[in-house]
């Protein structure tokens, strides 16, 4: 496993759709556990593959509950609201109160493309969208009603 380094706001990498992935192969398998070690060593909860440079659909999660991993994930279910604080690992220090839903389902494959199902609620939900939005090139800061700047190194996605 090795870290990568984490594409930061204003690179037009993360404002690109990411491609389906149709292979499912050790590549990819690098590339999961590349992005988990990324994602745990800068103290995240989430990393989409466009944050790595990588346009593809690929998603890690973990809020804390277990590794998740998400290929060509879809919110196939979405229910209720919560508004709470959203950070980003491409913007260190930039925080935003960003309204998601409570709760929602997702689809999506395992590393060897086996169909899943996963159900998030709350924070987990939160990352879930907030992933899935990655690959669909869209950030927190564009969803957000208020922003704010904070030194917190903690639960970015
Ligand atoms: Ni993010």
């Amino acid at each position: 496993m090795a870290k990568r380094n984490i594409v930061m706001f204003g690179d037009e990498l993360l404002r690109k759709r990411c491609r389906e992935v149709t292979v499912f192969d050790d590549r990819l398998w690098v590339l999961l556990d590349d992005m988990y070690e990324t994602m745990t060593e800068a103290n995240g909860v989430g990393l989409a593959a466009p944050q790595v440079g990588i346009l593809k659909r690929v998603v890690v999660i973990d809020v804390g509950e277990g590794k998740i991993e998400l290929i060509n994930p879809v919110v196939t279910a979405a229910k209720g609201k919560q508004r709470d604080k959203e950070g980003c690992l491409s913007s260190p220090d930039l925080w935003g109160y960003v309204e998601r839903p409570a709760k929602v389902k997702v689809t999506a494959q395992n590393r060897y493309g086996k169909e899943i199902k996963v159900e998030g609620k709350d924070l987990l939900a939160r990352a879930l969208c907030h992933e899935i939005d990655h690959l669909n090139g869209i950030i927190f800061t564009d969803l957000a009603d208020e922003m704010i700047e904070e030194e917190n190194e903690k639960g970015r996605k």
